[in-house]
């Protein structure tokens, strides 16, 4: 893979950056971000890093798109992220503008490439993205499930005392309060989470993780998480980079799976150098499809406010 592109040199953006690099998932990456200097500089202290943490992968920083040519891969995290009191939804005018012009840029100039969305109110922004740049849907996904999920076993793992590695979860739905946890799909080492830990705490959790975000958002103030959203990027960039195919909850353009269609969502997806190459429909409780299709109004109405 030669060139990753992550647009928005912010927090989740450059951080992101240093992962990808870190892990040299790529030959070079690009930070573009529209106020001036600020990728350059990010840019060039991230790649003196190198030496130090032993990586070749060359970071550039620019304010406009010529340097990110023939980008394989765009992670945009570009747009304005929230502060106490708001939802992901309040982010919505804003982001639409700005995510609607980084993909004009995406379109122009690397016409072949995958975009995976991180910008808010992701499920949104990520039909936005796909919208404008006229990408099929195996090329634009979107980045949420995976940090949701984290998010679950974090609790999880702790709540349990177990290793996070051992935890095995899904979240699905629309990035938000109506996220679905599958609980039914939640196990530590393949037994069912529900034989280690009594109902009342698990719900507990489940609601933690509803609104995982807002707690960080609550301690920071003036901006939200930026260390796991970032982590849950590259695993996303590392399965489409390595071909791995792994199976990672994703928010995916729906054309009738789960009974819904015209709209992003968290679903579980396979990942692969093909980019999405396969969503993967499991059985649900009545309850987690209600939830699933409560979930999907939330992200449509949303949608409804945007005009494009
Ligand atoms: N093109 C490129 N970069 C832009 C543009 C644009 N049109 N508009 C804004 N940016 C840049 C800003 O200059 C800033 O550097 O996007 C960056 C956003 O960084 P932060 O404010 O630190 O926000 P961050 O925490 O990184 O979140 C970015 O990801 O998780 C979501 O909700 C979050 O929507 C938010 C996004």
């Amino acid at each position: 893979m030669n060139k990753i592109t992550v647009v928005g040199a912010g927090n989740v953006g450059a951080t992101l950056a240093q992962r990808i690099a870190e892990k040299e998932l790529a030959r070079e990456v690009v930070l573009v971000d529209i106020v001036e200097g600020i990728p350059q500089g990010k840019g060039l202290d991230q790649w003196q890093s190198s030496p130090i943490e032993g990586f070749d992968t060359r970071i550039v920083g620019a304010n406009d798109y010529g340097p990110s040519a023939g980008s394989d891969i765009f992670v945009v995290t570009a747009g304005i992220a929230r502060k106490p009191g708001m939802s992901r939804d309040d982010l919505v005018k804003t982001n639409t503008e700005i995510v609607k012009s980084v993909s004009q840029q995406i379109r122009d100039c690397s016409p072949d490439s995958t975009v995976i969305v991180v910008s808010n109110p992701l499920d949104v922004m990520c039909w936005v993205a796909k919208k404008v740049t006229g990408f099929p849907r195996e090329r634009v996904i979107g980045m949420a499930g995976v940090l949701d999920t984290a998010r679950y076993r974090s609790f999880l793992a702790l709540e349990i005392g177990v290793s996070v590695e051992d935890i095995q979860a899904m979240v699905l739905g629309g990035h938000g309060d109506s996220m679905v946890p599958l609980v039914s799909y939640t196990t530590v080492s393949g037994i069912p989470v529900t034989q280690l830990i009594n109902r009342k705490r698990l719900d507990e959790i489940v609601e933690r993780t509803r609104k995982g975000g807002a707690e960080i958002v609550g301690h920071l103030k003036t901006g939200s998480a930026y260390y796991a959203p970032s982590a849950a990027a590259v695993q996303m960039v590392e399965s489409i980079v390595r071909d791995k195919k792994r199976i990672l909850p994703c928010a995916a353009w729906l054309e009738g799976e789960y009974g819904l269609r015209g709209l992003y969502l968290g679903v579980p997806c396979k990942l692969g150098s093909g980019g999405l190459e396969q969503i993967i429909e499991v059985e649900l409780s009545s309850k987690e499809q209600v939830a699933l299709n409560k979930s999907a109004e939330q992200v449509r109405a949303t949608m409804e406010s945007v005009s494009l």
